[in-house]
């Protein structure tokens, strides 16, 4: 059985990033899997969040989902915190998570930023309840945007971890799976920073809620070099906004690299520019209308993140029914 855990944290407006990164692929991955994408609500947690916010971030995530192409019928949509077993399972694999390995996590660096002491608990154990949400499942493949890579390789160090300790093959090893033309899309400001939704400057990032003037001038603004596009992908080394923009195109355009620059070389990045915006509009546009339709009725929404919690409640109990009885907790 193949089957795919994923999941976004509901702190704020999904970028462009998040859905090259991971929605867009995620969406060619339900025929082939059974796949549970979740909602990280108590990842969220490792910060502080508004409650109110919080509750609305969840729903929007949720529609972004949906909005992007994620069938219910055949995957199960949640919230995280509406499975219990997530906070269960993170526990039990925090008792044998060794503080090596989470010393080693840069993003808890980078994150705790320079007072450590002053960082919470969760934040640091955030990567193994990472790995309670892949492993609860049992998920042989995760697919992720690049920045997740070393989070799940301490997923399988933890659940080989476990198999040892126990003395069987429990768990699966599962595989990350980072392809697609944008794996890591970058800031619009800056071509060596991580699109992301904690940056300060809004023109960092294209969000999926952004209309069609927003987009524009967003691009327009976004930072390039005065060099005209090269024809060769190599070329692009040591560009990083030419590349990051290149890469944006591809991935929107289903493309690979070279083909679009064979179609841009010489070109200049006002002609390029427009190009992209247009096609960013067409592919952003109809899933911004669709989330904002679905969130105008937020207890459809709320309908859809009760079935997928049951669906995963099922299997998460059964789960840790078999790992409860593997570690030796007594269900008398
Ligand atoms: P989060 O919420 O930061 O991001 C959600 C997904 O979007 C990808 N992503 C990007 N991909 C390309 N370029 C970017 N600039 C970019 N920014 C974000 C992320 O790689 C991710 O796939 N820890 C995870 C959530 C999580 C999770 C899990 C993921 C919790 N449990 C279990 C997989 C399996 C996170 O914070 O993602």
């Amino acid at each position: 059985m193949k089957r795919i855990f994923s999941g976004v944290q509901p702190t704020g407006n999904l970028h462009l990033g998040n859905y090259l990164g991971a929605l867009k692929n995620w969406v060619g991955l339900q025929d082939e899997f059974d796949c549970l994408y979740g909602i990280v609500d108590l990842h969220a947690l490792t910060l502080p969040q508004e409650p109110d916010a919080l509750r609305a971030h969840t729903r929007e995530v949720a529609a972004a989902f949906l909005a992007a192409g994620i069938d219910t019928k055949r995957c199960a949509i949640f919230n995280q915190s509406a499975v219990p077993g997530h906070s269960q399972l993170a526990w039990l694999l925090a008792c044998m998570t060794p503080l090596g390995w989470l010393n080693r996590m840069t993003q808890f660096k980078d994150k705790a930023g320079k007072h450590k002491e002053n960082a919470g608990l969760g934040l640091y154990a955030y990567p193994v309840l990472m790995a309670a949400d892949v492993l609860l499942y049992k998920a042989t493949h995760v697919p992720v945007g690049e920045d997740q890579k070393q989070h799940l390789e301490l997923v399988r160090d933890i659940a080989g971890a476990f198999n040892r300790r126990y003395g069987v093959e429990y768990f699966p090893l599962p595989e990350p799976q980072i392809f697609g033309e944008a794996t890591r899309v970058m800031s619009l400001r800056d071509g060596t920073a991580k699109m992301s939704k904690s940056d300060n400057s809004d023109n960092s990032r294209i969000n999926l809620t952004d209309d069609r003037d927003t987009i524009a001038r967003k691009i327009r603004k976004a930072k390039t070099d005065p060099a005209p596009l090269p024809d060769d992908p190599k070329d692009l080394e040591g560009r990083p906004e030419a590349a990051n923009l290149i890469g944006i195109y591809a991935a929107l355009a289903d493309l690979p690299r070279d083909a679009v620059l064979a179609r841009f070389a010489g070109a200049q990045f006002s002609a390029f520019k427009e190009a992209l915006t247009a096609l960013a509009v067409d592919v952003l546009g109809p899933i911004g209308e669709e989330m904002a339709r679905l969130l105008k009725d937020p207890g459809a929404v709320d309908a859809i993140l009760r079935d997928g919690a049951e669906h995963a409640n099922a299997l998460a109990e059964k789960h840790l029914a078999e790992i409860d009885d593997l570690i030796g907790l007594l269900h008398a």
